[in-house]
């Protein structure tokens, strides 16, 4: 009606915007498929001196491409000017994989891009600022991003795991022949590397003779206990051996997806996975930012507590959670 009162844009910061995930990424931010249809928004991207011209080309092509949702670009190498103000910040920024690489090999070269960062959101992101980690090692990223920014509370701090989600959906929904939003309520536990958990155990089907529980409709065991794990974890891998780069697209699609439930909420009855500062649920030791499955109401996310762990999952969880701590070490171990 006439009494609407239009929303104030939201300030998106998109580090290595020109990247092929930034790329990929920004025009569904000023679409709208972030933050909805009625939010506007103004879009920040950072990347690196070498990358100056081409991050001014991409401003161009947003300008040319006239979203009514966009109200301001601001395209910069430099990284206070980038993290003034912002209220989400989607950190892509880094070296990706490649092939014959495990995501721990790239992390060098990026937990002290992540260490730097950190102190420039910390002093010129808007209060409460809202930060998704996407760059590998993402969790451990997202780990030392909070340790070097004390004064962001823990939870606002997160790494994606969402599109390890979407892929073990997507995965089951091609095994049943069945739309991959009739899926829901699979988990990835852990770190989004090869060590993740995808679990099962408490997903549903929808069919047409109502809800079912995955594992009754896939009806092989064998199979979800063994190829279907790997696959999930090994998708990065199959994805950059396909395309010789790592994956761009559902890469951003699911950026989106953990932002918009994030702030907007997640659906009654179903739960996503984020990668989230532990506090011990699930005997996840704290100090780790680990996946975990939430549920987002009112912009906080919690953790979905009591679901039954079996001892198949047990040995799975916290094997991905030893990785994470060695992570840690050899993160700390590089910055120093
Ligand atoms: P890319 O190389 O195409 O883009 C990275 C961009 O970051 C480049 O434009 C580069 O110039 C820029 N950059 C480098 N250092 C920077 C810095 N200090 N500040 C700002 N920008 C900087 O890589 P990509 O394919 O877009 O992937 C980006 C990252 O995302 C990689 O680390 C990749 O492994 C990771 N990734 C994560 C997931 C996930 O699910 N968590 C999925 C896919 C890729
Ligand atoms: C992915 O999962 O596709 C990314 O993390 C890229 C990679 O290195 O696997």
């Amino acid at each position: 009606s006439f009494l609407d009162i239009p929303k104030e844009p939201c300030r998106v910061l998109v580090t290595g915007a020109t990247g092929q995930i930034g790329y990929a990424l920004v025009p569904m931010i000023a679409r709208g498929i972030m933050l909805g249809p009625d939010q506007p928004v103004i879009l920040h991207m950072l990347d690196i001196e070498p990358a100056a011209e081409a991050l001014n080309g991409v401003k161009m092509e947003l300008i040319d491409a006239a979203f009514p949702l966009l109200k301001g670009v601001v395209a910069t190498t430099d990284v206070v000017e980038a993290c003034k103000d912002v209220n989400i910040a989607v950190m892509v920024g880094g070296f990706p994989r490649k092939e014959g690489m495990e995501r721990k090999d790239v992390m060098s070269k990026n937990v002290s891009i992540y260490k730097a960062q950190a102190s420039a959101l910390e002093k010129h992101a808007a209060p409460n600022c809202k930060v998704l980690v996407v760059a590998n090692p993402a969790n451990t990223n997202a780990l030392i991003l909070k340790e070097f920014a004390p004064s962001i509370p823990a939870k606002n701090i997160t790494c994606l795991t969402r599109l390890d989600h979407n892929r073990a959906m997507g995965q089951i929904s091609e095994r049943l022949k069945v739309h991959v939003s009739d899926v829901k309520n699979v988990i990835i536990w852990g770190n989004h590397s090869s060590t993740q958990y995808p679990d099962v155990n408490h997903a549903t089907v929808t069919t047409s003779k109502g809800e079912k529980p995955v594992r009754e409709a896939v009806a092989d065991d064998n199979w979800l206990n063994t190829e279907f794990i790997t696959t999930v974890q090994q998708r990065g891998a199959a994805i950059i051996k396909a395309r010789k780069l790592s994956s761009a697209l559902s890469a951003a699609s699911s950026a989106c997806d953990h932002i918009r439930d994030w702030v907007l909420g997640t659906p009654k009855g179903t739960w996503v996975s984020m990668g989230v500062y532990s506090d011990g649920s699930y005997g996840i030791p704290e100090g780790l930012i680990y996946s975990f499955p939430v549920t987002c109401e009112k912009g906080e996310w919690s953790i979905v507590k009591g679901l039954k762990v079996d001892e198949f999952s047990r040995a799975k969880m916290d094997a991905t959670a030893e990785e994470l701590a060695e992570e840690k070490t050899l993160a700390y171990s590089c910055l120093n």
